[in-house]
């Protein structure tokens, strides 16, 4: 039976026209600047997002971990979200390899922070005791409330506080170019406010590897020798760099418009999944209001809900009939659609749901990891 793979975005495959374009990039020493398909890359990240210089990383951990060390000290304080992917899932990169704390605000449902205790939370630098504020981090999209898109103004709003404060504001935009399409925005203009951005190649455009950090020349010259402490300075990379160039291109190979299509293929997974018996909110920032799953949370590629049952005995029905998802945080089940998932695709998944509920329909919440299983 074909898998249908909605565990991340992350699972795609190269398109037939990336996997040409490796095959035909132009390479050089990328360490000594000779590499001309990363500076291509570079440039057009740069120009896209309106910023002076990019700088093509490995990752997106490592994008976030570049862009910390060049805006930060030994010490020093980053302001962020508390269930953000730089506090939760980047392996504490920031207290072992940046050297600075994180003072972590609560997520609200709509993927922003109260801007009131964004402000309120500004260290008081003539105190000895207490560290340095030196950043503030927010993610966009929001990946722990549903994945919401957060506004050209918010950003602006962020921004201001931040910046009142003589502290720069970072953007993890992992998936940017969602928020991007979702809120049919100029990238320039939701990257604006902003003093650096990380977006990833290898999520919802498709690419196998790679992520890219913008910001002025000479952030993104600290930005460059961070990634060269990390070990991060590669050479012939223009193989990997030119699929990334081809998704940020216009035209037929560019990946970014096509975001919509994931987008509303999100929409109709949580459309026929609130229909459901067994499917409930997911609660916390993904969805505050309790009982039926709300639809419209889905606004870009992320659907995340709460079954009422065993969760991974669910799960595991749910393999059985050829489709994959993840578990989340608090006890919920993420979905996410990407490239190469189509509107048949969610139809079988619908089915495929419909048959994993009716079969575990007796299972009693934490009942399988009681058993073992
Ligand atoms: C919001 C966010 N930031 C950063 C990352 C890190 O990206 P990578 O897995 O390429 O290190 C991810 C990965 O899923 C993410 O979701």
């Amino acid at each position: 039976m074909p898998r249908i793979d909605l565990r991340s975005d992350t699972v795609t495959h190269p398109t037939p026209a990336m996997r040409h374009a490796m095959a035909e990039a132009e390479v050089g020493d990328d360490v000594f600047g000779d590499d001309p398909t990363v500076n291509a890359l570079e440039e057009r990240a740069a120009a896209l997002l309106g910023k002076e210089a990019g700088l093509f990383v490995a990752s997106g951990t490592m994008g976030n971990l570049v862009a910390q060390m060049a805006h930060l000290g030994r010490g020093q304080e980053t302001i962020a979200s508390a269930e953000s992917h730089l506090v939760m899932d980047e392996a504490a990169g920031h207290a072992v390899v940046v050297g600075t704390s994180i003072r972590a605000l609560p997520d609200r449902a709509d993927g922003t922070l109260d801007l009131g205790l964004v402000a309120e939370s500004f260290r008081d630098p003539e105190d000895p005791h207490e560290p340095l504020s030196g950043l503030v981090a927010i993610e966009n999209t929001h990946a722990h409330s549903m994945g919401q898109p957060l506004s050209v103004t918010y950003t602006q709003a962020v921004a201001d506080v931040a910046h009142a404060q003589g502290v720069p504001l970072h953007v993890d935009g992992a998936r940017f170019f969602n928020a991007v399409v979702a809120l049919g925005v100029d990238p320039a203009a939701l990257a604006g406010p902003a003093d650096s951005v990380t977006f990833c190649l290898s999520k919802g455009l498709a690419c196998p590897i790679g992520s890219v950090v913008v910001g002025s020349r000479a952030y993104i010259w600290r930005a460059r020798r961070a990634r060269k402490l990390l070990g991060g300075g590669m050479r012939q990379v223009g193989v990997l760099a030119a699929p990334g160039l081809l998704a940020l291109s216009d035209g037929p190979d560019g990946m970014i418009p096509r975001l919509a299509e994931d987008h509303a293929n999100a929409r109709r997974l949580a459309e026929g999944l609130a229909d459901m018996a067994g499917i409930e909110s997911p609660g916390g920032a993904a969805q505050p209001t309790p009982g039926r799953l709300d639809p419209a949370r889905a606004r870009t590629n992320f659907v995340i809900f709460r079954v009422a049952r065993d969760r991974a005995a669910f799960l595991d029905a749910l393999e059985a009939q050829g489709v994959l998802m993840v578990t989340y945080p608090h006890g919920t089940i993420r979905a996410v659609t990407h490239y190469g998932i189509t509107v048949d695709d969610i139809d079988a998944t619908l089915v495929a749901v419909r048959a994993a509920l009716a079969e575990t329909a007796g299972s009693t919440v934490g009942a399988a990891a009681a058993a073992g299983a």
